[in-house]
């Protein structure tokens, strides 16, 4: 078990108070003076692994900075933290749970034990599994739609990676999702299909979740009606930890794909839950892409900490919020592909990092995790950017490029790119002008980074450099980035509501204005 021993609070550090002297030293640093001063700037602040490549040049650091955030990281216990979740240590404390998503993507057959059992044969006997399954499906084409009922990682991992890999997707295999309680979602999908030829993959880890499983028993309604049987057993496939309920909904046995306790639902893309666009995209390129994670991994674990992409994403950000104030980060990948990235993103931070008591049960005193906001390039520039530059509060951003493009038409990705590289510059330099509103105070600071290609390998890489830099910010912030139980409350009073909602007076003990919005609607 996780040992409690007494840590004193992170911002009583004498690491964490060097850097807030630091800080305070720094003063007045403008980027744009950093690159004046030194010519090679973009030499010494550039890493790459393999397919991609980070360009951390354009943040408020000196060499000082780096060597005191690191010195922070070693303070937090970072490697040890970091050992203990390859390890398959308990590590999510409040669920009890090992954190083991690196054990789905590690081609090495070293035990990793957890309740006393070897999961490696699992991880093996189930990528078999999925294989097996894409192939048939993919050569029979028994059915050309596939649509995924999950949500949150249980929907935002398939789809964003179906979307982001679709180059690389049968055409004739068309892949939808549906998550969202609103019935629209289902509407809008089930017109689109064939019922004879639609498979529908239910992806939920616990088989609970009302959003899930609501849409679940109606589109088996649906199905039923459309194809005139009660047995449409045959056009549902699960993916979940909770077998006797998907044995209860009446699917097959061997129709279900088990995912465990130590896969968390927003780490869940590398398991089961990605059987939909492993069919689209066949199991060879989806093994490309737990490859590149994999290979992520490996280098989270063995790079040195000043050259560990991971590591340097995460402590920058701890420098932007700790010691900067800064709230927020933008994501701006530029290739419309990865349209979906930044939800998937906002679920991987903002649930992992969105909490505000630390390890030892207690609030903590500084701030933790960032808000994450981000749209594609160039949509992005079209809509908010307008705050990033100019705004009162300052928002670093992450450029996301891929240096070649799928689809080469005329001068559009050198256009893209240009746009890209101007957004960096211009949120870097700013612009002196006389009239106040047309200046740009600059000093923003960014990250670029660029994949080769976006292929199903370095996605995998990129994926797994953003999974790693919110854990090294959790183990900074002493929080547990694990568990999610602050989107309990709300899934709470939805029942409760949904008791009261067909009522003649909606809850009257209750608050007036939820009182008043129900008996609003009720009367419409
Ligand atoms: O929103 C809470 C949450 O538990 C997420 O962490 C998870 O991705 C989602 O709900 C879906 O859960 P499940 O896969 O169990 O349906």
């Amino acid at each position: 078990m996780f040992n409690k021993q007494k840590r004193i609070s992170r911002s009583k550090l004498p690491e964490w108070t060097a850097l807030s002297a630091h800080q305070k030293k720094l003063g007045d640093l403008q980027i744009k003076t950093l690159f004046e001063k030194d010519h090679a700037r973009f030499d010494k602040y550039h890493l790459h692994h393999e397919h991609i490549m980070l360009d951390y040049s354009k943040q408020p650091i000196t060499p000082e900075t780096i060597e005191k955030l690191m010195a922070l990281a070693k303070a937090c216990n970072l490697e040890s933290w970091r050992e203990k979740m390859f390890t398959g240590q308990i590590i999510n404390t409040t669920e009890g749970r090992a954190v083991l998503h690196t054990a789905l993507r590690t081609p090495d057959d070293t035990p990793i034990i957890v309740e006393g059992e070897n999961i490696i044969p699992h991880v093996r006997t189930s990528l078999a599994r999925m294989k097996k399954f894409c192939d048939k499906l993919r050569k029979e084409k028994k059915f050309t739609h596939i649509v995924n009922i999950g949500i949150g990682g249980s929907d935002l991992a398939p789809s964003m990676a179906y979307e982001a890999l679709k180059h690389y997707s049968d055409r004739d295999i068309h892949v939808h999702f549906v998550s969202n309680m609103d019935g629209t979602n289902l509407a809008e999908t089930l017109r689109l299909v064939d019922p004879k030829k639609t498979l529908f993959i239910v992806t939920s880890k616990t088989f609970t979740t009302q959003e899930t499983m609501t849409n679940a028993h109606s589109a088996r309604t649906w199905l039923r009606e459309q194809l005139g049987t009660e047995d449409v057993s045959d056009h549902f496939v699960a993916a979940s930890l909770n077998i006797a309920a998907t044995k209860e909904f009446g699917i097959d046995e061997d129709h279900v794909f088990p995912i465990w306790d130590w896969v968390g639902g927003r780490f869940s893309l590398w398991s089961t839950i990605g059987l939909s666009f492993c069919i689209a995209i066949g199991f060879g390129n989806f093994q490309a892409l737990l490859d590149g994670a994999h290979s992520m991994d490996q280098h989270f674990l063995n790079a040195p900490m000043e050259e560990n992409m991971p590591i340097l994403m995460a402590m920058i950000g701890v420098w932007h919020r700790n010691f900067m104030d800064l709230p927020a980060l933008s994501i701006t990948p530029y290739d419309q592909y990865l349209w979906r990235f930044v939800n998937y993103i906002q679920q991987l931070d903002m649930e992992s990092n969105g909490k505000a008591v630390n390890r030892k049960d207690q609030p903590v005193t500084y701030k933790t995790g960032p808000i994450i906001l981000g749209d594609i390039g160039t949509n992005a520039q079209h809509a908010y950017f307008q705050i990033l530059h100019q705004g009162s509060t300052i928002v670093p951003s992450d450029f996301i490029l891929t240096a070649k493009t799928h689809n080469p038409i005329g001068a559009h990705h050198k256009m893209l790119i240009s746009n890209a590289v101007a957004q960096s510059k211009a949120l870097m330099e700013g612009q002196k002008s006389d009239d106040p509103h047309r200046h740009f105070d600059g000093n923003r600071p960014s990250n670029t980074i660029i994949l080769d290609e976006l292929t199903p390998y370095a996605l995998g890489s990129l994926l797994a450099l953003y999974e790693h830099k919110i854990f090294v910010q959790g183990i900074i912030w002493d929080i547990n980035s694990f568990d999610q139980c602050g989107v309990e409350l709300g899934k709470t009073l939805a029942k409760q509501i949904i008791n009261d909602f067909d009522k003649d007076d909606t809850c009257p003990q209750t608050d007036s204005s939820t009182h008043g919005i129900l008996n609003h609607i009720k009367s419409m």
